[in-house]
């Protein structure tokens, strides 16, 4: 078992004031409340080259250093605006610059912001997809802050709605949990087991 759970937070928005940052920020709060430490990688002090798809980008800018700060971390709290009824380009290309190394069998939290009604609810399932395809365990727990413009406070960037910030934290809180389940041997041995076993094991006796 790991004696402290670590886990980051990557936002996806660029923007000075952005109310996403703030919400990853929130549910990093709800991590460390559950005792887990924190970093919060702000893509926009990260030179990161679109992602080519060849490796030849590996050298390049700050690639390395993101890969290392994700590979260090048991969990990984995304954060994303809804744009166009998905998550952000940003986060996608800071993604697709990583891969299984940083994020199999970790456990994913996802928070998202929009200026509409929805709550970023199409871009958090987009995200549940990617998080799918890395082999990372997304928790169930999900926080979508709708109308983002109205309540959060744009000076402070404090989110002015109870509720919806203890919801935000619950997810940073899940991800340590489940990040610790999973760190724990005997959970670990469990899943191990349960991935070498035969389909359904046990049917046959009933
Ligand atoms: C390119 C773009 C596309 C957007 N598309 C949507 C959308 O489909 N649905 C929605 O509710 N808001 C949409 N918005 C509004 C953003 O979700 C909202 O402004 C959010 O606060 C941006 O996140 P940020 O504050 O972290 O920058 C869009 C904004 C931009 C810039």
């Amino acid at each position: 078992m790991v004696s402290r759970v670590h886990v980051v937070g990557i936002p996806g928005s660029l923007r000075e004031g952005s109310y996403t940052r703030a919400t990853v920020k929130i549910a990093l709060e709800g991590a460390r409340e559950a005792g887990a430490s924190t970093e919060h990688i702000d893509l926009r002090e990260c030179a990161l080259p679109f992602c080519r798809g060849g490796g030849d980008e590996d050298l390049e800018g700050d690639v390395q250093g993101l890969r290392e700060r994700v590979k260090r971390a048991h969990g990984i709290v995304l954060g994303t605006p809804e744009y166009h009824g998905s998550y952000s380009g940003v986060l996608k290309n800071a993604l697709d610059l990583m891969g299984f190394d940083e994020f199999e069998n970790k456990v994913i939290g996802l928070v998202g912001v929009s200026g509409g009604r929805m709550g970023a609810h199409s871009a958090m399932s987009h995200l549940r997809e990617v998080g799918r395809a890395l082999h990372a365990w997304v928790v169930p727990t999900q926080a979508g802050v709708p109308r983002a413009w109205d309540v959060f406070d744009d000076e402070a960037l404090t989110l002015e709605d109870e509720d919806l910030a203890k919801r935000v934290k619950s997810v940073g809180a899940e991800v340590t949990r489940y990040a610790k389940l999973h760190s724990v041997e005997n959970a670990r041995a469990f899943l191990d087991a349960w991935a070498a076993a035969q389909p359904n094991p046990g049917a046959e006796d009933r």
